[in-house]
């Protein structure tokens, strides 16, 4: 059977944009900057994007171009076992999704809301009251929130569709987005760098401060945002590439793909701090205290930006359509590696796998849709991030790194595309990324041994743990004991 083709090479270039940029750029990034404290995350954030960002996407675009497999079948091809590494990525990003969806299903809800403005009272007790209506401590699970859970199943339902019809409707739909997108984006940057206290944010999110380069915390989180944000560790770019002819430009799009996404982050930015610096000026307390550091952030400080704007109602909705668009895309494409891959091995028709895939994300992520979804969401979000997603990206590197040989792979790269990658990335690929993400993992492991993270309960870090550790003991036990059986 021939294997399904990108039309053209620009399109796969806008497929591999649109994965990148998604909630990553504009609810993830935005929150891990305000916590670890502006311009001390935005420098780690820079070196990880160089160091091991774009390193790794050159390493997902050749592997699943040159082997025409998806991110299971290409790893086994370097060696049997490494199967696990794709399917630990997959497993990865499913349960990704599984709050993706919920985060992309609270913007949907602020898209219906923006008629009549409900927030512009208190844009931050409208969130946790009125939509999340959040428990006081995680102890107090509650029930399934109606609001949550109606619009978790519109989105699960619009992925749904997208993946079935296949990618010919979504590029349809994001040629008009993007450019929508940009200009609404800048109309939103003008509008709050304008605001009066914005510099004092503005100065707070871009003055360096070098202290913080020694605090584990931050690298770990700077790593996993650019994997998270690049899409990178989760099989998505390896089956996006796998449709590519063998011959197709990989060191430029990878470094396409790597820049526009961290300039749609920076950019996000500029609106974030933007408006911190003004409401700290308004309500004079300073800025690091401004809100709440967590998941929360993007939904107060969008509507409340928003609400600051002429046509505020028009422009909400305009922001918060496109909010969901560019998640849904970005959603789409994790669900498609998994289906690509379902479909390799079982041969089972796609809209049967996807239905079932859909159906699986939609059922995980009910918990994250409870009363006390944000907390958990916080934990699965931090631990997948933090060890699960780290931990493929280390993998990677050493199956091509030490056994495919990352000589091997470079003189691939170099082959087909324009720009020549030089031998440093043979060393960033074999030495250099596997060692520093094994150290600050490390190192933050031992910190949250002796404190829990986010000052959580011990049986909610035990979810955290478990939301790990699940899927490695799957990824690399049953199939190997599978493979065991079918040799014997
Ligand atoms: N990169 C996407 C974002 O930043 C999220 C994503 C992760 C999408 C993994 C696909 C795979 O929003």
């Amino acid at each position: 059977m021939a294997r399904e083709r990108w039309p053209t090479r620009l399109i796969f270039l806008f497929a591999a944009v649109t994965s990148a940029i998604g909630l990553g750029n504009v609810w993830r990034f935005p929150y891990l900057a305000y916590k670890y404290g502006g311009g001390a995350f935005l420098l780690p954030y820079l070196i990880a994007l160089v160091v091991a960002g774009i390193p790794l996407l050159i390493l997902e675009f050749a592997l699943g171009q040159k082997l025409q497999k998806g991110a299971v079948d290409a790893l086994a091809s370097i060696k049997k076992k490494f199967s696990g590494i794709g399917w630990l990525a997959l497993f990865v990003g499913f349960i990704v999704i599984s709050y993706y969806a919920v985060v992309m299903g609270w913007a949907l809800i602020y898209f219906f809301t923006s008629i009549g403005l409900q927030w512009s009272g208190d844009a931050k007790a409208y969130f946790f009251n009125n939509v999340l209506q959040l428990s006081d401590s995680i102890n107090v699970v509650g029930n399934i929130v109606p609001a949550v859970f109606i619009a978790l199943v519109i989105c699960w339902i619009m992925i749904y569709l997208s993946v079935w019809k296949g990618t010919k409707s979504v590029s349809k739909v994001v040629s008009w987005t993007v450019p929508i997108a940009l200009i609404l984006f800048i109309a939103l940057i003008i509008r709050s760098v304008t605001l009066e206290g914005s510099l004092a944010g503005l100065s707070f999110y871009l003055t360096p401060n070098f202290s913080a380069l020694f605090d584990t915390e931050v690298w770990i989180a700077a790593f996993s945002q650019i994997f998270f944000s690049l899409s990178v560790g989760f099989g998505v770019m390896i089956t996006y590439a796998s449709f590519n002819k063998q011959t197709n430009d990989i060191a430029k799009n990878a470094i396409i793909v790597g820049i526009s996404d961290t300039l749609f982050s920076i950019f996000v930015g500029f609106i974030v701090f933007g408006t911190l610096g003004f409401m700290s000026t308004a309500q004079n307390v300073p800025i690091d205290q401004v809100v709440a550091s967590g998941p929360s952030l993007a939904f107060v400080i969008f509507p409340k930006a928003l609400s600051l704007m002429p046509f505020a109602t028009l422009f909400s909705m305009i922001f918060f359509l496109i909010l969901v668009v560019i998640a849904y895309d970005s959603a789409f494409s994790l669900v498609e590696a998994i289906n690509t891959v379902v479909v390799e091995k079982t041969k089972i028709r796609r809209e049967y796998i996807a239905l079932v895939v859909c159906i699986l994300g939609f059922l995980a992520g009910l918990i994250f849709a409870t009363n006390s979804g944000l907390y958990f969401l916080d934990i699965v979000d931090h631990f997948m991030n933090s060890y699960a997603l780290i931990t493929v990206g280390i993998l990677e590197c050493i199956a091509v790194g030490w056994v495919f040989g990352a000589e091997r792979l470079r003189a691939y790269v170099n082959k087909v595309s324009e720009i020549k990658i030089g031998v440093w990335w043979d060393y960033a690929i074999k030495y250099i990324i596997p060692l520093a993400l094994s150290i600050i993992v490390a190192l933050q492991l031992k910190a949250e041994l002796v404190e829990n993270y986010g000052g959580y309960p011990d049986w909610a870090i035990v979810v955290g743990w478990v939301a790990v550790l699940a899927p490695v003991v799957i990824s690399f036990l049953v199939p190997q004991k599978r493979v065991k059986i079918s040799i014997s």
